[in-house]
């Protein structure tokens, strides 16, 4: 029986179109991290029950309740999540003081093992103040260029580690399926043949093909496995006591495991080839079973099947959302493979629980030495353990933060992630020569909007939140600041040459970007009446996290253009608006039309406006 399931599978064949460049990746080499056995072998045999302990477990620094709990707990890693800023500021100064006055306890300890310290630097190094802001992955699915990408990350690799740092979670391969998830932005596509290749290009970059370059930072390929294609309504209730329900995010993914493996393991297994050290399991839960205690997904699907030979770090207490009372949480994930905990908060707690475990056979002695030996050998291949090279930062590398070259490669990853969607009466490009341009909507003068999630706040900030350059700002550089005229409302738009109008979302991240509503505001669409109603040219420009509802404006706009959500660099959104670069960009996920009664895409009640792959040129 031909199900519209069948046949959406079916169709997943077709959808790598324009992935010829994949083939540049197809060579490297996989990293086998057991050929540092022999050195962990020797270190392992030196440590204690605690020491071992120490290393699988990871607090958020802003919990960590005095320096030398690092010692007395033997803790082999930090994170910063999001908001967990340095209390002096987010510049760049601070985060690597911060870095550094850990990573130098860390180095005081009895086997001085340093720490690898996680950040979700996810596009640019998005916590830090003065960062290069990359598009995030929805944007650079449409380029469908794997040496982009690759160099994008370089970029965010090496501002890491102008701060020290030396571990991304990133890249995020999740494939999905219902853009209704607030994460959505954080897939280059909801296609499993465009996600397997630009996340290993991803991993490339960050690692720079060698975990022990200076310049290099570990990835973390996340969130294993199925968060993206979790069912409507199956998500996190928004609190204990009420029914409402964020409906994706974290929820529950119900499919077969051909399913499960053809979409949501893509990324995976050629992450692993380029050498990924560190996955990150996933919230979500596989077929009613939390993937942080899944022996099945963790160990011998990852681990055996897939020979993964990295750690695993939990999610930001995932484990906690396991079955029972806290031991048997923790049980429940170490057992399953789980290596590393990303506590965040109660790390005694935790380091406690896990050695009680180990104490009463719950936990076996032997699991704990294969978790601290997968942690270690990462470690050997970082160079961490090689006392002839400093772990605390380089900072020669703060004259590079956030320079021009690398904002020029965010701005190459802009130009060719925009997508014309539309383009009536050659509109589009502009005229240089336009003798007066009206830029409006909400979102023409708001670098905040134009980065989205994630930046300096984990939900990001509508507003000047860090510097960069605006469409608006693109637009007066191109043309002259007296030849443009800013008017949000697009108020004063008789007389003038054409209108740029840019509107659309603002920023969120995780489970508070579930939404049920996709429609434009009515502010959005007032904007694009305003200038439609003044008789001229009216190009639109979305700035949004995923495609959005469409329909109200789509017969005023004389051209509209899908920018995702680009980052700091304004410049490469003016370059396509103009003409300096002609477009190339392709849809990387369908554009769905205002009558559809689901928006999961293999759902019979999606309707779709422009189809995946769709972007006009000039
Ligand atoms: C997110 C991860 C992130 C982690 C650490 C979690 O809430 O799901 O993607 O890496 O926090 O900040």
């Amino acid at each position: 029986m031909d199900t519209p399931r069948r046949q959406f599978l079916a169709s997943l064949t077709l959808l790598g179109a324009g992935m010829g460049k994949a083939k540049a990746f197809a060579a490297a080499k996989p990293h086998h991290f057991s050929k540092y056995d022999p050195q962990v072998r020797r270190l392992l045999s030196q440590m204690t029950l605690d020491e071992k302990i120490g290393q699988m477990t990871q607090p958020d620094q802003q919990y960590l309740q005095n320096l030398d709990d690092l010692e007395k707990y033997h803790i082999g890693s930090l994170l910063s999540g999001g908001d967990s800023d340095p209390k002096s500021g987010n510049d760049l100064v601070s985060w690597t003081d911060l870095y550094d006055g850990y990573q130098a306890r860390a180095l005081k300890t009895r086997l001085r093992i340093p720490l690898v310290y996680g950040v979700d630097a996810v596009y640019g190094h998005n916590n830090v103040l003065g960062a290069t802001i990359f598009p995030h992955n929805i944007g650079l699915g449409c380029t469908r260029d794997p040496k982009l990408v690759e160099s994008a990350a370089r970029v965010t690799s090496e501002e890491v580690r102008a701060t020290g740092m030396n571990w991304a979670f990133s890249p995020c391969v999740t494939v999905p399926q219902d853009i209704r998830w607030g994460r959505t932005y954080e897939g280059f596509s909801e296609s499993p043949d465009v996600v397997k290749i630009l996340g290993p290009a991803a991993v490339h970059g960050l690692q720079r093909g060698s975990l022990d370059n200076p310049l290099a930072v570990l990835a973390c390929v996340k969130h294993f496995a199925g968060d993206g294609g979790t069912t409507f309504g199956s998500g996190m209730p928004k609190s204990n006591n009420s029914p409402d329900r964020y409906p994706l995010d974290q929820g529950d993914t119900r499919v077969d495991e051909a399913t499960m493996r053809l979409i949501h393991l893509a990324g995976y297994g050629p992450s692993i080839e380029m050498g990924a050290g560190s996955i990150m399991p996933s919230y979500n839960s596989w077929n009613g079973e939390k993937c942080s205690g899944s022996h099945k997904l963790l160990t011998d699907i990852l681990k055996n099947g897939l020979g993964f030979e990295g750690f695993l770090i939990s999610d930001y207490a995932a484990v906690n959302q396991l079955p029972g009372d806290y031991k048997q949480q923790i049980a429940q994930s170490i057992n399953a493979g789980m290596d590393m905990v990303m506590v965040p908060e109660h790390y005694v707690e935790f380091f406690n629980n896990l050695k009680t475990l180990v104490d009463e056979g719950k936990v076996p002695l032997s699991r704990i030495d294969d978790a601290v030996s997968r942690i270690l050998r990462v470690k050997f291949a970082m160079g961490l353990m090689n006392a002839a090279h400093s772990p605390l930062a380089d900072r020669t590398l703060h004259k590079s933060f956030g320079s021009a070259e690398h904002r020029a490669v965010a701005r190459q990853c802009v130009r060719q992630s925009m997508v014309v969607l539309k383009n009536d009466n050659h509109t589009l490009p502009i005229s240089r020569a336009a003798s007066r341009i009206l830029v409006a909507g909400r979102s023409a003068h708001n670098i905040g909007n134009q980065c989205g999630g994630w930046t300096i706040r984990w939900q990001g900030q509508t507003g000047d939140v860090i510097e960069g350059t605006t469409v608006l700002a693109a637009i007066r550089k191109v043309v002259g600041q007296d030849r443009v005229t800013h008017a949000p409302d697009a108020s004063g738009a008789a007389g003038v040459s054409v209108a740029v109008v840019v509107i659309g979302e603002t920023p969120y991240a995780e489970f508070m970007g579930d939404r049920t509503d996709l429609h434009l505001a009515a502010e959005d669409i007032a904007a694009v009446d305003a200038a439609k109603s003044a008789g001229i040219p009216v190009v639109v420009v979305i700035l949004s996290g995923r495609p959005v509802i469409i329909d109200k404006i789509l017969p005023k706009a004389d051209a509209i253009v899908a920018a995702f959500l680009p980052g700091t660099e304004g410049d490469g959104v003016a370059d396509v608006l103009f003409g300096t670069y002609k477009p190339t960009g392709k849809l990387s996920y369908t554009w769905p039309s205002g009558d559809s009664t689901s928006f999961n895409r293999s759902d019979p009640g999606y309707k779709t406006l422009f189809k995946f792959g769709h972007g006009l040129t000039y």
